[in-house]
């Protein structure tokens, strides 16, 4: 058993006052100008923590408006095809969030009037709302009095606040709430929490941390020890993996041969290029992919590979990726198994395409018509 972590103690309630005040008039100067701050809607706001939860505020934003274009209430998303949120989300990552964000809707609409709860346990009983995002959606959008420990806060608190314990530990997730409880102001949570996030992701930077600009360097146990570098606690880092893939662009008529992923897994649902994971340097597979390009009933050869186009490099997790581009041509008779279809057109448009699959076809620049490679998912008519 690990022995228990200690903490320095707690802030009183002056110099809590003193650290708030500190946050806010350095707030009120730098804060983005970034679109969800412009709007005190539930669902608004919750789309974008959902998305910020695995992706920088910057790429979030265009994705953010479109799928409030595209899905501007709790009804309409609650309405949805999982195709058609996925098609959404397509570039983002982390599919079970979007998959996730519709199962919540389809229960705010049946038990919570059309409405995200603002009872915090509620709140936190529906799919894909943990902790933070009750918080954050609490804070920002009903002004409650909630806190939200996102990864950034927890860095700024850990360092302000000198803990020095396992990261990702119950002692450590316990303090780091109960810090954020005791700090959260009756009024103007959500911009206290936002400020936070802000200066986390911001000025207090993971490696190299801009204490010269910091309105907590004065009072920071990191800065002050000469601790910045040690503290948060490094986690382990999870070994890189390369991985090797073939892809095959098939086109016919303006159409591409595509492959659905299963229904369940990493990025489920999702339509890519057929794709083939060579094995790695110890034979073995990742399993995220396919290990052979799709094949006809009996074994027999469906698709063709022959020049390279382009080559690609992408990331998923751990995973680092090299997919080289191959076109090809569909060989043999008969249907196509069920996982495969040519898609063309809108309907390749509005397709929720893997994010490799998106970047391959702008690599390639596949197919010559149809595909707009730049927009991450095209708008409806
Ligand atoms: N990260 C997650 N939510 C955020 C927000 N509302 N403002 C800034 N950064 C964030």
């Amino acid at each position: 058993m690990a022995e228990p972590a200690s903490f320095p103690p707690r802030p009183d309630a002056r110099r809590a006052a003193a650290l708030r005040r500190r946050v806010r008039a350095w707030y009120a100067a730098h804060r983005r100008d970034l679109p969800w701050r412009k709007s005190r809607d539930a669902y608004a706001i919750w789309v974008s923590e959902a998305m910020l939860q695995q992706t920088r505020v910057g790429t979030a934003i265009p994705y953010w408006r479109r799928f409030l274009e595209r899905f501007p209430t709790v009804a309409e998303l609650a309405r949805a095809s999982e195709e058609e949120v996925l098609a959404a989300w397509s570039g983002l990552g982390y599919y079970r969030r979007a998959l996730a964000l519709q199962r919540a809707a389809i229960r705010i609409e049946e038990q919570h009037g059309g409405r995200f709860p603002r009872d915090a346990d509620a709140a936190r009983s529906l799919p894909g709302v943990g902790p933070y995002t009750a918080g954050a959606v609490l804070s920002i959008a009903y002004d409650l009095p909630e806190a939200a420990v996102d990864g950034n806060v927890a860095r700024l608190f850990c360092r302000l606040f000198g803990l020095d314990a396992e990261p990702g530990s119950r002692d450590l997730r316990g303090e780091l709430w109960a810090l954020a409880a005791q700090m959260v102001p009756r009024r103007g949570a959500g911009d206290w929490n936002q400020a936070l996030m802000e200066l986390g992701s911001t000025v207090c930077l993971p490696r190299e941390p801009r204490c010269d600009r910091c309105p907590l360097s004065g009072p920071c146990a990191a800065r002050s020890e000469g601790r910045t570098a040690e503290l948060p606690r490094a986690r382990r880092r999870a070994e890189a993996v390369d991985v090797s893939l073939t892809l095959v662009a098939a086109g016919r008529g303006g159409a591409l041969l595509l492959e659905r992923r299963p229904k369940d897994g990493r990025m489920a649902g999702l339509w890519q290029l057929p794709t083939a994971e060579e094995p790695g340097p110890d034979g073995g597979r990742t399993g995220l992919f396919p290990a052979d390009l799709p094949r006809r009933r009996g074994g027999r050869p469906l698709i063709e590979a022959s020049e390279r186009v382009g080559e690609i490099r992408h990331t998923i997790t751990r995973h680092r990726i090299r997919g080289a581009i191959h076109r090809g041509r569909v060989v043999g008779r008969g249907a196509l198994p069920d996982s495969l279809a040519w898609l063309g057109g809108r309907e390749l448009a509005w397709a929720p395409l893997t994010g490799m699959t998106r970047k391959a076809l702008g690599v390639a620049r596949l197919p010559a018509r149809g595909y707009p490679p730049s927009l991450p998912f095209a708008a409806r008519p």
